[in-house]
């Protein structure tokens, strides 16, 4: 158990699946209290079970008074608050020309404001930490890097690559308060966002694993380290920065 993560408490948004309930288990593993925050109750109960230390939170991460309330509990219930992980996210792939611009909002309200508006909420509490600062790091895409003709998506690229500006921007304004700000962008993983695509990440669809040089996609826990590593004292002079966790896709 790394002794870095003891204790520290991290908020990971959309922790009821896929990527977020796997870094939720990573961190409870690495001795921290992953505080659960997504919509479905039972899935944040279930896992909760799993995860001795967990601190499961329904909430909406596109509501205003959601977010507050999300925060504010974190600070009442343990003192402080060290990390967030903005993962909460989905896509609406179709055509451009055949998205309506209600569609493309609501991506990008899940995908770029709420990540946005949480940094802001986290921040102000982190800043006022004694000095301690805090950690915070941006799930975002292979596809806010590159395009895929097949997964035809705007409002998902336009939101991942928004949330690596976001990263940038953030890093620059808050390092003066010890804030760092970091994105990962993963490659494919099996997830219920990409269901379609099958559970197997070795056997993924051609047209995926033909333009990643590793030939597979992530296998579940291949994002742990990077993100336990962007939270922890380990990058500690690490902001502002984008890691690819995608087998090579971004550079192929
Ligand atoms: N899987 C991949 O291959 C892949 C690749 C690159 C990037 N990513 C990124 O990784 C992140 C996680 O994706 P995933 O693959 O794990 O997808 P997923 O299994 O569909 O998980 C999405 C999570 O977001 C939560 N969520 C959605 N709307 C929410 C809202 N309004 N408020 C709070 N939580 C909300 C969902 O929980 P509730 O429904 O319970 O609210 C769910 O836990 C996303 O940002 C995605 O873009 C994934």
């Amino acid at each position: 158990m790394p002794a870095e993560m003891d204790g520290r408490v991290v908020i990971i948004t959309g922790a009821s699946s896929g990527l977020g309930a796997q870094l939720a288990r990573a961190i409870g593993a690495a001795g921290g209290i992953p505080v659960l925050a997504a919509r479905r109750a039972e899935r944040l109960d279930a896992l909760t079970q799993e995860i001795p230390n967990a601190d499961p939170v329904v909430c909406d991460v596109t509501d205003e008074a959601d977010r507050e309330r999300l925060i504010d509990g974190v600070i009442e219930r343990h003192g402080r608050l060290d990390g967030l992980i903005n993962n909460a996210g989905s896509g609406a792939t179709a055509p451009a020309l055949r998205t309506l611009t209600g569609t493309f909002a609501n991506v990008l309200d899940l995908n770029l404001i709420a990540p946005f508006a949480l940094s802001c909420l986290a921040a102000e509490r982190m800043r006022n930490a004694n000095g301690a600062g805090g950690s915070i790091v941006n799930i975002a895409s292979v596809m806010g890097l590159r395009s895929i003709g097949e997964i035809p998506d705007a409002a998902y690229v336009a939101s991942k690559a928004g949330i690596i500006g976001l990263t940038r921007e953030l890093a620059s304004q808050w390092g003066r308060y010890k804030i760092r700000v970091n994105a990962v962008a993963p490659g494919f993983f099996a997830s219920e966002m990409t269901a379609e695509l099958g559970e197997d990440p070795e056997q993924f669809p051609k047209f995926l694993l033909s333009r990643t040089p590793l030939g597979r996609g992530g296998r579940t826990g291949e994002l742990d380290d990077a993100v336990l590593f962007l939270l922890g004292p380990g990058s500690g002079f690490v902001t502002g920065t984008v890691l690819s966790v995608d087998g090579g896709m971004a550079a192929a």
